[in-house]
C-alpha cells in the first residue's frame, strides 16, 4: 500500500529537508507582501512586531508541525486523526482546503512574474508605461496562459516525488535565488539617494504601533503581523506537516525551527534592503503610499524603466526572476500537501494524485486570473485568516491532545527547550491565538464593509 509509512518516500539528506522548507517558507510572501506590509505600517516598527510574533508564536508553532509529522509519517488529515487521542481528521481537511485556495491564487501571482521575466528578457519591458502594462498583464487570457503554465511546472515537479522532483530542485533553485537576491542589494546599495530607504527601513518609529484610544495598540498593523508570520512561514495548513512527514531520522527538530525560520527572516529583510533603497533613490515613494497587491509590480519596474537600455532589462530580468524561483519553492509544498493527501487517503500513484490536484487548483485559480479583486479577497480569507485559525486549532490539538508531543520532541535534541515549548504551545499560544483570529476575522470584516460603504 502506497500511503503505508513503512515504504513512504523520505529525504535523502538533512539538508534536502532544510532547503525545503526554507524553499516553502521563502516566497511571495517575503519578497512581494513583506516590503509592502512594512510600507503600509510604518517601515521598521513593523519589523520589530514581526520578529517578536515569529519568536513568540510561529517558531513554536512550527515546531508543532514537525512534531506530528516526524511522528506519524503521515499527510496531515491521517496525521491529524492519529497524533493524538482523539480524531481531529476535519482540522486536517481544513488545512488541504486552505492550501488549494492559496495556490489557487498565488499560481497567478507568480503567472505575473514568469511574465515580467519573459518580457524582460525580450528587451520590452521597459517600453511601456509600467501601471498600464501591468493592468494588461494582469487579468485576462495572458494571465491564464501564465498561471497555467507555472502550474505545469510546479506538477512536473511534485510529480516526479520527494527526492528526485521536490529536493534535487531546491538544492538548486534555493543557493540561486540567495545569490541573485545578493547581488540586487549590493546594486542597490550603490545607488545615489538610496540611504533615506534604509533609514525609513531600518529606524522603527514606534508610535505606528499605538494609538491614543482603546485598545491603544494599532490593531490593523497586529492583525497584519500576526497573518504575515503564518502566511510567510507557511504555518497552519500543514506543509511543514507534510514535509517533516518525510523525515526518516530523529533530528534536532528545535535547531531546524531555527534554521529554516531565521533564514526566512534574512531573506525577507534581504528583500527589503532591495525594494526600499531603490524605492528611495527613484523616488517612488508617492507609488508605495496607496500600497495594494499591484505595488511591487507597479513601482519597481520604473526604476528599471528609468535605467533602460540592457541594463534596466537585465536588472528587471533579475529581480522578478527572484519572484519567480521564491514562488516556485512555496507552490511546491503547496502542491505537495494536497498531492500526498490524495495518494494517503485514496491510495492512489503520485502521478494521478499530482495531476488530479494541479488541473483542479488550476480551475479554482481562473477567476483569480480575471478579477484583481477576487485575488485580494482570496488571500485575505486563505491566506491570512484560515492560516491563524489552523494554526489555533493546531496549537489546542498538540497542547491538550497529544500527550506524548513532548518525548517526539526529545528524540534528537540538543537544546533543552521542551518545557518551554509545552508551557507555550498550551498555555500561552492559544489564549494570543485566540484573540488573534478575532482580529483577522474583525479586519475582513471590517474591510469589506469600507469597500461597500460609498467614498
Ligand atoms: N510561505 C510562502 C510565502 O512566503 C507562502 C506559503 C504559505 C507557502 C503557506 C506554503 C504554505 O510566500
Amino acid at each position: 500500500m502506497s500511503s503505508n509509512s513503512e515504504n513512504r518516500e523520505s529525504w535523502n539528506t538533512r539538508l534536502g529537508f532544510i532547503f525545503a522548507a526554507i524553499g516553502s517558507a521563502v516566497g511571495l510572501g517575503n519578497i512581494w507582501r513583506f516590503p509592502y506590509m512594512t510600507a503600509e505600517s510604518g517601515g521598521a516598527s513593523f519589523v520589530l512586531l514581526y520578529l517578536f510574533l515569529l519568536f513568540l508564536i510561529g517558531i513554536p508553532v512550527m515546531i508543532a508541525e514537525f512534531v506530528i509529522g516526524r511522528k506519524t509519517r503521515r499527510s496531515p488529515v491521517k496525521a491529524l486523526a492519529s497524533a493524538g487521542r482523539y480524531d481531529w481528521s476535519p482540522l486536517g481537511f481544513l488545512f488541504v482546503a486552505t492550501g488549494f485556495i492559496i495556490l489557487s491564487y498565488y499560481s497567478v501571482i507568480a503567472g505575473w512574474t514568469l511574465q515580467y521575466m519573459v518580457d524582460s528578457a525580450g528587451g520590452i519591458i521597459t517600453d511601456y508605461d509600467p501601471g498600464t502594462y501591468f493592468d494588461a498583464i494582469s487579468t485576462g487570457k495572458r494571465s491564464i496562459f501564465y498561471h497555467t503554465l507555472f502550474m505545469v511546472i510546479t506538477t512536473c515537479i511534485v510529480l516526479a516525488g520527494v527526492k528526485r522532483g521536490i529536493e534535487n530542485s531546491v538544492k538548486f533553485l534555493i543557493p540561486t535565488l540567495v545569490l541573485l537576491l545578493a547581488g540586487l542589494g549590493f546594486w542597490a546599495f550603490f545607488q545615489p539617494g538610496s540611504g533615506e530607504g534604509y533609514s525609513f527601513y531600518l529606524k522603527p518609529d514606534l508610535s505606528t504601533l499605538f494609538s491614543s484610544s482603546f485598545p491603544y495598540v494599532n490593531v490593523q498593523i497586529l492583525a497584519d503581523a500576526a497573518g504575515q508570520t503564518f502566511f510567510t512561514l507557511s504555518l497552519g495548513m500543514g506543509a511543514m506537516i507534510t514535509y517533516a512527514s518525510y523525515l526518516s531520522r530523529d533530528e534536532d527538530l528545535v535547531e531546524e525551527t531555527l534554521i529554516i525560520s531565521l533564514s526566512n527572516v534574512c531573506i525577507a529583510f534581504l528583500a527589503g534592503l532591495i525594494v526600499f533603497p531603490i524605492i528611495a533613490a527613484f523616488n517612488l515613494q508617492g507609488e508605495i503610499g496607496q500600497s495594494t497587491i499591484s505595488t511591487l509590480f507597479i513601482a519597481i519596474p520604473k526604476a528599471f524603466q528609468s535605467i533602460g537600455g540592457a541594463w534596466g532589462s537585465f536588472l528587471s530580468f533579475a529581480f522578478f526572476g527572484c519572484l519567480f524561483l521564491a514562488a516556485l519553492t512555496s507552490g511546491i509544498s503547496l502542491l505537495e500537501v494536497v498531492t500526498s493527501t490524495l495518494i494517503d487517503q485514496f491510495d492512489i500513484s503520485r502521478i494521478t494524485a499530482s495531476t488530479t490536484s494541479g488541473a483542479l487548483i488550476f480551475i479554482l485559480g481562473i477567476p483569480a486570473a480575471l478579477n484583481l479583486g477576487w485575488l485580494s479577497l482570496a488571500d485575505q480569507i486563505a491566506g491570512n485568516l484560515l492560516l491563524m485559525v489552523g494554526g489555533f486549532l493546531l496549537t489546542l490539538y498538540v497542547g491538550w491532545t497529544m500527550y506524548e508531543a513532548g518525548r517526539e520532541l526529545r528524540k534528537g535534541l540538543n537544546i533543552p527547550v521542551v518545557g518551554l515549548w509545552i508551557a507555550l504551545i498550551r498555555y500561552i499560544i492559544p489564549v494570543v491565538m485566540f484573540c488573534l483570529v478575532l482580529l483577522a476575522f474583525w479586519d475582513i470584516s471590517y474591510g469589506m464593509l469600507s469597500d461597500a460603504l460609498p467614498k
